[in-house]
Formats: structure tokens, sequence, C-alpha cells
């Protein structure tokens, strides 16, 4: 049943969500449309993903405004939130979403492939982090949401540069929520294990059909099983008591925090 009007739980939250053409960001901005947030929906460029993306959430009532940038790149950071802000005021909840996914055993790594996963998949979250923050300090309420990965907790071979920047967006909102506290922002990240997405075609069939057969639950997990996690973090009060925290949809990949 959708949650929008006076009770939904994000009612009065504006958020911005970057990665929301597609997989995992989409079923979150869908999730927030429906708790009843205002939504900033964020990708690289224009497409059909984020128009459907963004049909969906205005059909369900949601106040919807479409930016675009490189989440590894400054200006264009700087410049999404600018314009988000300029559409629909302060943001109050930003969630990180935007990721790459390549496959590479360390020994034969390019440096330019190693450079890139940093950028686009930790550089990214220092970027929107920083530009997202000072306004949730001046309002006294804010909530910063990471999608991090399992493999930043359990490390994956092929993966050394997915999941050195995975942990690394682990230790920065760790980090984040410590220099945060009572300041009324939370910072938090979500690491789902296996979701079918559009990021997954990238693996090797031999690394997906191997991590299958060891997860607990012996499936790999939708989006719309993950985006309840993002709502619950934004929510007040059933986001309220956590900072720092991991939380994992994650099929029982990985079970400890
Ligand atoms: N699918 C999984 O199994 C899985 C598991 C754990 C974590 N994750 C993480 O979840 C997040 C979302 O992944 P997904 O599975 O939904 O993938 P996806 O490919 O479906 O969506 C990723 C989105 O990010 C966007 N994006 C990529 N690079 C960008 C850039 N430089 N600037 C702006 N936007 C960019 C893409 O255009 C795309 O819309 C990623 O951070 C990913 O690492 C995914």
């Amino acid at each position: 049943m959708s949650q929008a009007g006076p009770g939904g739980l994000l009612r009065g939250r504006t958020a911005l969500v970057t990665g929301a053409a597609s997989g995992i960001g989409a079923a979150i901005a869908l999730a927030y449309a429906e708790a009843g947030a205002r939504l900033a929906i964020a990708d690289r460029a224009p497409g059909p993903g984020l128009d459907q993306v963004r049909a969906s959430c205005e059909a369900l009532g949601a106040e919807v405004v479409e930016v675009h940038a490189d989440v590894s790149d400054e200006a264009e950071v700087e410049r999404m939130f600018a314009e988000a802000r300029a559409g629909l005021g302060l943001i109050d909840v930003l969630v990180a979403n935007a990721g790459i996914l390549t496959e590479s055993p360390v020994a034969d790594m390019p440096t330019a492939l190693f450079d890139e996963m940093i950028a686009v998949n930790l550089r990214s979250v220092f970027l929107c982090c920083r530009a997202a923050v000072p306004p949730m300090i001046e309002a006294g309420f804010g909530r910063i949401i990471n999608t991090a990965s399992q493999v930043g907790q359990r490390g994956g071979a092929g993966l050394a540069h997915y999941a050195a920047a995975k942990a690394g967006v682990i230790g920065f909102t760790k980090s984040l929520a410590r220099e945060l506290g009572g300041t009324g922002v939370t910072a938090n990240c979500i690491a789902p294990g296996p979701i079918n997405t559009p990021l997954g075609g990238e693996l090797s069939e031999e690394w997906t059909s191997s991590l299958m057969a060891g997860l607990p639950l012996k499936r790999s997990g939708e989006p719309s099983e993950v985006a309840p996690t993002a709502v619950l973090l934004a929510s007040d009060p059933g986001g309220n008591l956590y900072t720092g925290a991991t939380l994992g949809p994650n099929s029982g990949d990985v079970m400890f925090s």
C-alpha cells in the first residue's frame, strides 16, 4: 500500500539519489516517492532510465527534479547540488549510490582501471557528502546513505579495486558519522549482496555461480528488496539511532556489520 500522503514515512523529506536511472538507485527513488519524499533524481546524463523513474515517481504524487552529473567530477557534483537546491530547496537526505563494476586480477589490472574505480565508487561519495553536509548541519537534520557492497566487507577475487573502493566507503562513512555527532545529521552505509541489476552483467559466470552457491539464502536479491533499508535509514524515528552503521541486505553473505 502506498504510504504517500500525511502518514508517509518520508513526508517532508527531500532526497537526492545518485545512480537513479537504473537498478538499486531507481528502486530507492521509487520507494522514497511512495513514502512521500520530494526527489532530485540524478544520473550521468538524460535518458530513458531517468525518464521512466521520473514518470513513475510523479505518478505516485512526488515532486521530482532531474539532475545530471558525472559523480566523480568535482565541478559537476557542485553544479548538480546547486541545481537540485534551486528546484527543491534544502536536500536533507543524500543517497550516494551511483557506481560501476569492472573485473580484473590484480596482476593484470591496468592502473587506469584501478583509478577509474576509486574515482567513480569512492571519490564520488566524498564529493557528494561534502556538498550535502553543510546545509544539513545548518538545518539540524540530515541523513547520508552511501551504497557500499558486501564485497567491501569480504573481498572478491578479481574485484580488489571494487572491494578497496567499497571498504573505503564504509570507513569514510564511519568517520563522517563520528564528525557529525550531535549535529542531527547521521551517516550510514547500505552494503547489498548480489542484486539483479545491469551491474551484475559485468561479472564472469564463474564468479556469480560460485557466489550464489555459497549464499545462505541461495539466491540474489531484487532492487526492491534493498530499497526499504534506504527508507528505514532516512525515516524518523526508525532511522534515528543508526549512525556509522553498515546495513547488509545481502542474502546472508556477510553476517557481521
Ligand atoms: N547489483 C549488485 O549486485 C550490487 C551489490 C552491492 C552493491 N552494489 C552497488 O549499488 C550501487 C548501484 O548499483 P546497481 O546494481 O543498481 O547498478 P546499475 O548499473 O543498475 O546502476 C548504477 C547507476 O549508476 C550510474 N553511474 C555510473 N557511473 C556514474 C557516474 N560516474 N556518474 C553518475 N552516475 C553514474 C549509472 O548510469 C547507473 O544508472 C553501486 O554503487 C553498486 O556498486 C550493487
